[in-house]
Parts: C-alpha cells; sequence; structure tokens
C-alpha cells in the first residue's frame, strides 16, 4: 500500500505526509510514483500476448505523471491537442499514441497527423471524411480504427457509461462494416483498427469480455469482406477500490484472461487505455479544517478546498475514504465535509463519520489521483491546489500552487 499509518501519522512511501503539508501548504495532492509504477507492471504483466499500454491522460495529465509512464514505455490515449501536447512533452512516442473523442477539430487532426501518431479512433462518418480531407490536404495517409458502440451495458455510473446505443460514443455495431466499406474506398485512409471502450470504474470486467467477443464477431466479419484488422484497442475501464467495505478490485489476470481468450486465433496487437487502474489509488488531496458548524441537528466539518479541487463527489455523487492526517483519538463525528464553494452541491462526503478533525488539523481524501486534479478548476477565483509526486523518501513538487497571477493572465481590463 502506497498510504498507510505509522504511528497513527499516515505516509506515502517512506515521506510523512505532514511533512510535505508543513512544506507546501493546503490544499494539496500527492501521489505516489512507486503506486503508479506498480499498477502499471501489475496490468502489463497480466497479458501474454503483444500488446501497448496507452494510459488515458485524462485521468492525471501532471508531466510527472505521464513521464513516470512514458519511461516504462507507455503509450497514451488522448482526446485533444492539449493532451497531445502533454503527452509528446513528456516523452511518449508518437507512434504508441492513440487519438480518441468524438468532436476532433480540423486544427486537432492536423496536429496529431504531424506527429505521426499510431491512429485515430473515429467517431463517426462525417469525422471520417474530415480526416480524409485533411490527409489529403497534406498528402499523407492515416491510420484508423473506428470506435464501435457494442451495446453491451457496463453496469456503472450513468454518467461514465459509454458503450449503449443511447450514448454519444461510437458508431453503431450494426452500422459499422457498412462504414468500414466506405473507409476501404477513401484514398488517404488506412484502416489498421477497432477500438471501443464501455464505461469506466467497472469492478465487474464481464461486460469488457461480453463486448469483446462482439468485436470479435465484427473482425470475422471484416476480414471476410477484404479489410485487414492488426489493432484491437480495448478502451479503459477497469476499476479500483474506493469504498474499502464495499468495492472490490477485479482481478487483472482475470480482465486479461478474458480479453485475451475473446481475440485468440487473431493475429492481433492488443491496445489498452487504462487511466483510473493506474493512477486513480496512487493520489490524496490534503485538506485544512476550517471551521465547524452545526445548523439544528447537522453538523458540518468546513474545510479549504472543494468542488473546484475535486469534483467527483459533487458531480457523481461518488464516494471517497476521508480519514484524519494524523490520527487523535478524538471522539467520532458524523458530519457533512463541505468546501468553501458557494454551491449546495460543494461536499466531500454527506452524512460521513469520521473522528473528529480540529480546527486547523487537516482530513485527507484517499483514491484522488484519478480524475482530481484533471477536473478542478479556478470556480469562485480559486487558485488550484499544487501537486507533489513522492519517490521513496523523496518528494518534489510537480506543478506549483496557482497564484492570484494565474487566475487573471490573459484578461483585460
Ligand atoms: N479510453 C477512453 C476512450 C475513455 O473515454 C476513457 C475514460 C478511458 C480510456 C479511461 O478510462 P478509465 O480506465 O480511467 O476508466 N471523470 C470520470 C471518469 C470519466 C472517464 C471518461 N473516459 C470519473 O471521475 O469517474
Amino acid at each position: 500500500m502506497a498510504f498507510r499509518y505509522v504511528d497513527n501519522e499516515l505516509y506515502v512511501e517512506n515521506v510523512k505526509v505532514g511533512d510535505i503539508v508543513r512544506e507546501v501548504g493546503t490544499p494539496v495532492y500527492v501521489y505516489s510514483k512507486n503506486h503508479f509504477v506498480s499498477q502499471f507492471r501489475k496490468f502489463d504483466r497480466a497479458f501474454k500476448g503483444n500488446h501497448i499500454i496507452c494510459f488515458a491522460v485524462k485521468a492525471n495529465s501532471n508531466l510527472a505523471v505521464i513521464k513516470t509512464f512514458a519511461e516504462l514505455g507507455a503509450g497514451a490515449d488522448i482526446v485533444s491537442k492539449g493532451e497531445l501536447f502533454r503527452a509528446l512533452k513528456a516523452g511518449i512516442e508518437p507512434s504508441k499514441i492513440v487519438f480518441s473523442g468524438v468532436a476532433k477539430t480540423k486544427d486537432e487532426i492536423e496536429h496529431a497527423l504531424e506527429s505521426s501518431i499510431l491512429m485515430f479512433n473515429v467517431e463517426s462518418e462525417d469525422e471520417l471524411l474530415n480526416i480524409n480531407t485533411v490527409a489529403k490536404e497534406k498528402g499523407r495517409k492515416v491510420p484508423i480504427s473506428f470506435r464501435v458502440n457494442p451495446d453491451v451495458d457496463p453496469k456503472t455510473h450513468p454518467y461514465i457509461s459509454t458503450g449503449l446505443k443511447k450514448n454519444k460514443f461510437g458508431v453503431p455495431y450494426d452500422e459499422a462494416l457498412e462504414l468500414y466499406l466506405k473507409a476501404k474506398k477513401l484514398e488517404n485512409i488506412d484502416i489498421v483498427g477497432v477500438q471501443f471502450h464501455i464505461g469506466s470504474q467497472l469492478l465487474d470486467t464481464k461486460p469488457i469480455y461480453d463486448a469483446s467477443v462482439r468485436i470479435a464477431k465484427l473482425i470475422k466479419e471484416l476480414q471476410s469482406d477484404g479489410i485487414e484488422i492488426s489493432v484491437v484497442d480495448v478502451g479503459g475501464g477497469v476499476g479500483i477500490v474506493y469504498n474499502e467495505n464495499e468495492d472490490k478490485e477485479p482481478s487483472i489476470e482475470t480482465y486479461a484472461e478474458q480479453v485475451e481468450r475473446a481475440f485468440n486465433g487473431f493475429d492481433l496487437k492488443l491496445v489498452f487505455e487504462p487511466g483510473r487502474f493506474l493512477v486513480g489509488n496512487g493520489g490524496v488531496l490534503v485538506s485544512r479544517v476550517v471551521y465547524h458548524k452545526s445548523n439544528g441537528p447537522k453538523n458540518f466539518m468546513i474545510v479549504d478546498s472543494g468542488m473546484n479541487d475535486l469534483l467527483r463527489p459533487s458531480l457523481y455523487n461518488a464516494y471517497h475514504e476521508i480519514k484524519p492526517l494524523v490520527k487523535k483519538d478524538n471522539k467520532m463525528l458524523k458530519c457533512d465535509i463541505v468546501g468553501p464553494i458557494c454551491e449546495t452541491g460543494d461536499f466531500f462526503a454527506r452524512d460521513y463519520e469520521i473522528e473528529d478533525v480540529k480546527n486547523g488539523d487537516c482530513i485527507v481524501v484517499f483514491s484522488a489521483g484519478a480524475y482530481g486534479f484533471t477536473m478542478s478548476s479556478n470556480y469562485n477565483s480559486r487558485p488550484r491546489p499544487a501537486e507533489v509526486l513522492v519517490e521513496g523518501d523523496r518528494f518534489r513538487i510537480v506543478r506549483k500552487r496557482e497564484i492570484l497571477e494565474d487566475l487573471i493572465r490573459g484578461e483585460e481590463l
């Protein structure tokens, strides 16, 4: 475990989190590099066949985090020009970058073309035609796969479920063959693969297996129509434990066995786009308690970070474990843990049982390494937190705390 209590004080690897807070202040995101490395290796080791792991940059786009994966040989799954910029800066090889997303603009396509990425995951016929036009202008042939929507229910939160007919993602399974045939006729398109991604935070990998079986069937049909597929991109989605009492982490070995079984018999390179699994439990958000108050029967613990720093509880009603930075045997308190933002939806937890943490002491929000900082904003004109990366007994600031001047950069009176 990257984060553990020793004599009632929280450590990350061999560093006391309290020492980081003393130097860097609050709120602060703290990451464990060795957790990231070990999650990557665990994922990588599970697959026996030809594969690459493209870290989903949207989960945590800090340069030092992306670089950690680049050094392990990872590629990147990107969804914007900004993520491409970050991935390249952090040292990801362009030939290991896949570009997903429903709304890639001409400008973004041009950028990615210039970098010679592994492939574009195309999500509509409009996009296919646009990519072909841009490629023609540049005198290039572009490697693509279609993101096919297998219409399989991933049984996760509706906001992060993507593989159903009613979702905006991908091309419908039943229309995929026809689209591949259209793409085959386009001069500047080079069909290389099929991609699918049915959702995020899946604690049961069976829906990914079911989707894989459907995709394998499609590949057979494509082959009989003379379309060669050499890459299958299975997307991301493997979940992590947020609630120690309720969640059970899926077995990566089972997941690997299921996916490899579904595509057994094909000569394929498998691409994976994990985000949360690699970084989610390798990060925490540390925040200081500012005040307590009670409105009638309701108790509030008010802290110095809010939904602008960590949006997941407000947006998805997501559960995060919250514990004191230093356990002191104070009495337990049932309270809402809320931030400073002027919104009723600004909470990290509701009716939560926690050892009372006095004003001026700190709480730790766990499992904040994925979709934490990346979804943060400056709402209420709050500078965003610092990010710190720990390795062994050392830590360093990998993103400075924002200052007031950062808030108005580019603005004019
Ligand atoms: N590939 C594609 C095409 C995706 O859309 C996503 C996530 C991933 C890979 C990575 O999925 P992961 O392995 O991290 O589950 N903000 C939400 C999660 C949104 C996920 C969006 N797509 C949250 O905080 O739970």
